[in-house]
């Protein structure tokens, strides 16, 4: 016969498993709809910036929004590391991983690069723009338009 100690070994160790497969079977609608997610976060960011570029919000903010977009391009490139083709994601997001990950990191750079010239307006500008251009280009080559 067991000891206690025995059965609340066992025990323990069946929570585990179970507790391990709750997290591997988040279920690729959970990677679609987080990935969702982080990109809602970036447009949050680029529409916070061009609302300060255009003086609607106050300027001393920028840098805050530069470094905010910056986080969540770095976080953006991970959620793409699980295949989940679906959402408005074109499978080429896998089937062409490599071009796709340069999209991001160029991402990720141009991001880099904007926290860095927020102290300057124009500049800040024409950073903003290189942002910007980073998104259209991948999402007119790896997103399906929203109908
Ligand atoms: C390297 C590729 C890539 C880059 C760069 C990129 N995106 Fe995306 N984005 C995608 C893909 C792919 C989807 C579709 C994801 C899905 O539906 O599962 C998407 C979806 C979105 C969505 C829709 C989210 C939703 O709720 O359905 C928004 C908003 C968005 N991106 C904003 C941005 C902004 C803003 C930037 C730049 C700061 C950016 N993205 C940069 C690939 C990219």
């Amino acid at each position: 016969m067991m000891g206690d100690t025995a059965v609340l070994g066992r025990l323990a160790a069946v929570c585990m498993l179970v507790g391990l497969s709750i997290v591997a079977s988040a279920d690729e609608q959970d990677v679609i709809d987080y990935r969702q997610h982080v990109m809602t976060t970036l447009q949050e960011q680029t529409a916070s910036i061009a609302m300060i570029l255009q003086k609607k919000a106050p300027a001393e903010n920028l840098g805050a929004h530069a470094k905010l977009l910056s986080l969540a391009a770095v976080t953006a490139k991970k959620t793409f590391d699980t295949k989940a083709p679906g959402g408005n994601a074109k499978p080429e997001v896998w089937s062409n991983a490599a071009d796709f990950a340069k999209r991001m990191d160029a991402l990720v750079a141009a991001a880099d690069d904007q926290v860095k010239a927020t102290g300057n307006a124009q500049t800040a500008s024409a950073k903003n723009q290189a942002v910007l251009a980073a998104c259209k280009g991948c999402h007119d080559a790896y997103m399906t338009p929203k109908k």
